[in-house]
């Protein structure tokens, strides 16, 4: 498939099983079938909260090694820093000619930080839209695969794409959309037995893929259950559903058929299960593990990494950058 895949991820610091099974296992399938996939970590968009600088730099680094852990293979697919592609710095001040402070005002994620952090309502927030509708139209991406919750700056994108074409009276840039691979988006429930796995629900809710076997183990035999079913085939509560979900991620299909049986006979031991399930996760886990720990220990190679994929970006950016100045009129 010929179209171009751009994504990115902001450095958060380490990922989870719901960053792993929501985006990255699909990040590693594209590349098998998109040669042209641009991967990247969005640096320059986590300035908006003013991270300390040794955080950052480490989150940068740790952000590309979890990746690269877990399969992205630099000869597939374009893995870099945004900040290595100065380029997208001067496409965003060109869009942000073209942005209007009305349509960035309304932005929902632009209202929940006005919210979240009103001391820091900094104009990079507000044109935090701008800057991924640049990350994306860079590489000139159709398939941007992301989140629910990032479907209105794709919008916006092609809102900005548009504007651009029309202002310029050109056809020049193509509108991006949102998708899913695989279709349905997969929720990997948190181990409190509410609602999904996220790390501002605390370190104890989340499996990290950097966790050690047995950290794993004493978070998966914590995570929430009940008394158990009282009845034969009864309804499965929050709880419960969600520590099967975890199940499904990482056993054999006749492990979760066991375990669904003794569900609906009411025999079930959820220690027993649970057993089962940090087990399970611990070997899932163990080769991403050990492929961080071999990445942490080359330095040279990670550093390889990163000069290539931003070369591979630059070449990419540098061309909509020239175009883009003809067609504006920068020119002389
Ligand atoms: P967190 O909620 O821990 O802060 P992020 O917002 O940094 O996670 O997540 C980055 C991406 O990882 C999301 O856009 C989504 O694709 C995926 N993701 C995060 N948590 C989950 C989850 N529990 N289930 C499925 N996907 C998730
Ligand atoms: N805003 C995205 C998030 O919070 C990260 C991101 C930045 C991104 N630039 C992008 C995602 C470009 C896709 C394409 O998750």
């Amino acid at each position: 498939m010929n179209e171009i895949v751009v994504s990115g991820v902001r450095p958060t610091g380490k990922l989870h099983l719901g960053n792993y099974f929501g985006a990255v296992v699909n990040f590693v399938k594209m590349q098998n079938e998109y040669p042209n996939c641009y991967f990247f970590v969005a640096d320059y968009h986590s300035l908006t909260t003013h991270p300390n600088p040794i955080d950052l730099s480490s989150n940068v680094r740790l952000t590309l090694i979890e990746y690269l852990a877990c399969g992205l293979d630099p000869n597939k697919c374009t893995l870099y820093a945004q900040s290595d592609v100065p380029q997208i710095a001067e496409l965003y001040l060109v869009f942000n000619m073209l942005a209007y402070l009305g349509e960035l005002e309304k932005v929902p994620t632009f209202k929940d930080k006005v919210r979240s952090q009103p001391d820091n309502v900094n104009a990079g927030l507000l044109t935090y839209p701008v800057l991924m509708a640049v990350d994306i139209l860079i590489h000139h991406a159709q398939k941007v695969p992301v989140g629910k919750d990032q479907m209105q700056h794709i919008e916006m994108t092609r809102n900005f794409a548009n504007r651009f074409n029309h202002l310029y009276k050109v056809d020049y840039f193509k509108e991006p959309h949102g998708f899913h691979y695989g279709g349905e988006p997969v929720s990997v429930p948190s181990l409190d037995g509410q609602g999904k796995m996220s790390k501002s629900k605390g370190e104890n809710t989340c499996i990290y893929l950097s966790d050690e076997e047995d950290v794993i183990r004493k978070k998966v035999m914590k995570a929430t259950t009940d008394s158990g079913p009282t009845e034969p085939n009864q309804p499965k509560n929050e709880a419960i559903q969600n520590i099967f979900e975890l199940m499904n991620l990482v056993s054999k299909p006749e492990t979760i058929a066991h375990f669904n049986d003794t569900y609906n006979n009411c025999t079930i031991r959820y220690g027993d299960m649970k057993k089962q399930i940090a087990e399970d996760m611990v070997a899932f886990i163990a080769p991403i593990r050990e492929n961080i720990r071999q990445y942490e220990a080359d330095k040279d190679l990670l550093k390889r990494i990163m000069q290539d994929g931003g070369e591979k970006a630059r070449i990419s950016a540098s061309k909509t950058i020239r175009e883009v100045r003809e067609i504006i009129g920068l020119k002389f």
